[in-house]
């Protein structure tokens, strides 16, 4: 079979390092791809948002499946013409997607599926959200209710930054996300990603994970893409199928009761209050980096378990996971989250790739003849497996080490609340 990956980041290098592994797969395609995914198929130069462009690609190629790496393709409707083609696609339709690309959306599915959330309101004018803002005797947390790449939610440190930041998001400094704003209670505690595998009525959970949103150690400084990840993160292991009953089961049951039945990769963002676990908000994909140590976890082929999802025939497929550990160690360009310089030559990947237990998955590179070159603020993550986390984490730690590129940064505490604990 030859498979369409869509997307160009760490993530997509992940799907399509996991795609190509299976027996099955013929030939991997990658639209628009980066420097590693360049080693593993064919790059194709279509933006991953340009959903005419991806539709001629699939028909063109004559591609058996499609796998969507990113959010926006989703909720811009790229599966439901796919389908409509009688084409295979991996990931919700649009009306599914919804649920990552409108957080007002989401608040109100979770009420309606009594998930356990935090107190919310949504506002479509600046003088409502100021009124209830003045109202709420707890903190809050201001977000743009649409797609805004991670950067949509501010977590003020008083009132008066609190309504700044509503007016901020009404003047249009967020574009069109921030046309609907969502206020909610700030909630504490550790965050953990919970991610299952949805065939429309049926799903398997993945190995919780728990990302590092944080620029700076101890989870500091700006929040950036994700700095790296593991897998399983302790913090919600033995709790992982009461989580999923609370979090995902009941949002599948409310969607296929609507005749919109969820395929594809449905992730909730938990935090794990002192009051009990609260979800945060939902993605409907992998999330990146969490990709890059789930898909070296997965025991099972990746596209068997894809395809399951896609026919909705879960409850036949095996979806086993290695007993061991993952950890990935992202390398930031100088400057990442805020502006940096593109076009890095980097040296040391292939020595590191070649480590036993370390998978250099390229998230913003490219190949410029025989130069390897950063295109991106996340620029690789270096996943390690191991028989524990420290094992795990000593691996990935080695492959970074081999890694050189002007300003690299990396975060030297992945895993640190896990290790803590
Ligand atoms: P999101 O863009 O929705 O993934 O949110 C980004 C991050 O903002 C989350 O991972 C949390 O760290 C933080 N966050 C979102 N909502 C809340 C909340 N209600 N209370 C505290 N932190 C939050
Ligand atoms: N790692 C968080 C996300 O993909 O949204």
């Amino acid at each position: 079979m030859k498979v369409l990956v869509v997307g160009s980041g760490g993530r997509e290098h992940a799907l399509a390092w996991g795609l190509a592994r299976s027996p099955r797969v013929r030939e991997v395609l990658i639209a628009p791809g980066n420097g590693g995914t360049a080693a593993l198929g064919r790059n194709v130069d279509v933006d991953a948002t340009d959903v005419d462009g991806l539709v001629g690609l699939a028909r063109e190629e004559k591609v058996g499946l499609v796998v969507v790496g990113p959010e926006q393709p989703l909720v811009d409707g790229l599966v439901d013409r796919l389908t409509a083609m009688g084409l295979a696609a991996f990931g919700p339709r649009s009306d599914c997607a919804r649920l990552e690309g409108s957080k007002a959306f989401a608040k109100a599915m979770m009420d309606r599926c009594k998930v356990p959330t935090a107190r919310w309101g949504s506002f479509t004018d600046e003088a409502s959200a100021l009124a209830w803002l003045e109202r709420a005797d707890f903190d809050v947390v201001v977000k743009a209710s649409g797609l805004a790449a991670g950067k949509g939610v501010l977590i003020p440190a008083s009132k008066e930054e609190a309504a700044a930041g509503v007016r901020e998001m009404f003047s249009g400094a967020f574009g069109a996300a921030g046309a609907e704003v969502v206020l909610e209670e700030r909630l504490v505690g550790e965050e953990a990603s919970l991610l299952a595998f949805c065939d429309g009525t049926r799903f398997v959970v993945m190995p919780p994970a728990q990302d590092h949103k944080r620029v700076g150690e101890g989870d500091t400084g700006l929040n950036t893409g994700g700095m790296g990840a593991y897998a399983p993160a302790p913090v919600a292991s033995a709790e992982r199928d009461a989580l999923a009953d609370l979090a995902i089961r009941p949002i599948l049951k409310a969607f296929a009761a609507d005749g919109v039945p969820f395929k594809g990769v449905l992730y909730a963002g938990l935090m794990l209050t002192a009051d009990g676990p609260r979800v945060l908000e939902y993605n409907t994909r992998f999330g990146d980096p969490e990709c890059q140590v789930l898909v070296p976890l997965l025991a099972s082929d990746l596209l068997d378990v894809i395809l399951g999802c896609v026919h909705g025939r879960l409850d036949r497929t095996a979806v086993r996971w290695r007993d061991e550990v993952a950890a990935t160690v992202v390398c930031a360009a100088p400057g990442y989250p805020g502006t940096y310089p593109k076009g890095l030559p980097i040296a040391g990947v292939a020595e590191a790739d070649a480590l036993p237990g370390v998978t250099v998955f390229h998230a913003g590179t490219t190949l410029d003849g025989e130069v390897l070159r950063s295109s991106g603020g996340r620029v690789l993550a270096v996943t390690g497996r191991g028989p524990s986390l420290q094992g795990a984490l000593d691996r990935a730690y080695a492959g970074v080490d081999l890694i050189a590129f002007d300003g690299m940064h990396v975060r030297r505490d992945i895993g640190w609340r896990a290790l803590r604990s």
